[in-house]
């Protein structure tokens, strides 16, 4: 970790030709490679997030910036970064924090990270539906709390996950087939509802099906989505309702895409049995109605946060701002739909 007290660092500043902004501290390993790019002057935030005034004021200028899924890029950003600015990239797959009509209007190539941190968000994904299942977090906590126990065949009994429980994946790109491989080496019967796919048996042995008759059969839902106008609040009451009565909700997407105050009301209703939660709606203000609930079992942000996939996602965007810088084409471009 950087430990340097001044609020930016320059890394390589040998005659630069070309100014990038990397709004977030990025992983040590890519950083330490900042300095092999001959020709490139970085200017590295914090770990912390930039203020917004900061991001406005440092962006003013640079031919590109490196910036995460904190930072909020939009017409304000561009016109404050001003006409060098060629390309911005985003550390993440997922890019609801841009706004691809305004990064168009000023010509800026948008960039994301997909395809490099699959499995560590499917290992994660999978991870929540055993803890759920299973009741880690809750057995856990019961034995932290230095409780009086003794084995009995009704404790903490929960979910038999390879006992022919199904899986339901909303959304079957690169993410969810991943975490479809996961269900099926634990013998679990993977369905999944996309548009994008025919209904029928997919060579990976999942069955699509339509959304209503995902959300009646799985024990488990998980979404792998992005967050678009037709996806916000795609888990709301209605939905949340057709689910199978005692069965669990996993959320790696993004936060929006679950009607939070929905979910508490269908686990108190004791009409789903669980839920777990890697991403929130006020991020990063997590609601402490779900922090109250023993059933909801929540991590920061942290699906992708294996510690080669951090490198390969920081990478992609350096990546990605180099190609661009150099009159190449982006590697892994945002393409507005
Ligand atoms: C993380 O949430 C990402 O979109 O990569």
């Amino acid at each position: 970790m950087n430990t340097s007290t001044d609020s930016t660092n320059t890394v390589n500043a040998v005659k630069p030709t070309k100014s990038v902004y990397v709004a977030r501290l990025l992983t040590d390993t890519v950083t330490h490679e900042l300095g092999s790019h001959t020709g490139f002057s970085f200017e590295v935030g914090q770990e912390a997030p930039p203020s917004r005034a900061e991001l406005l004021e440092r962006v003013a200028g640079r031919d590109a910036a490196i910036v995460t899924l904190t930072e909020r890029i939009d017409e304000e950003f561009f016109a404050a970064a001003g006409p060098s600015l060629k390309v911005v990239a985003n550390v993440a797959v997922g890019f609801d924090n841009i706004d691809l009509d305004a990064a168009a209007r000023h010509g800026v190539v948008i960039t994301n990270t997909p395809g490099v941190l699959d499995g560590a968000t499917a290992d994660h994904t999978f991870a929540l539906i055993l803890a759920l299942g299973r009741r880690i977090v809750e057995a856990d906590r019961f034995l932290h709390e230095g409780r009086d126990w003794v084995w009995g065949p009704r404790m903490f009994v929960g979910l038999d996950i390879s006992a022919g429980a199904t899986l339901g994946i909303i959304g079957l790109g690169r993410i969810g087939l991943a975490a479809a491989k996961r269900a099926r080496a634990f013998d679990m019967r993977v369905i999944a509802s996309d548009a994008t796919h025919p209904l029928g048996t997919t060579a990976e042995g999942v069955e699509i099906v339509s959304q209503e008759e995902l959300l009646a059969t799985a024990d488990v839902v998980t979404l792998h989505v992005p967050l678009l106008p037709s996806t916000r609040r795609l888990m709301g009451a209605d939905t949340l309702a057709q689910m199978k009565p005692g069965a669990y909700l996993v959320n790696c997407a993004r936060g929006g895409v679950v009607d939070e105050t929905a979910l508490i009301a269908a686990i108190d209703s004791g009409h789903l049995r669980g839920a777990a939660i890697d991403t929130f709606e006020g991020e990063p203000h997590v609601n402490p109605e779900l922090l109250s609930r023993p059933q909801i079992v929540v991590t920061p942000h942290t699906a992708s946060a294996g510690e080669a996939t951090r490198d390969r996602m920081c990478r992609l965007a350096v990546d990605n701002v180099l190609a661009v810088l150099d009159g190449r084409e982006p590697l892994t471009p945002v393409k507005a739909s």
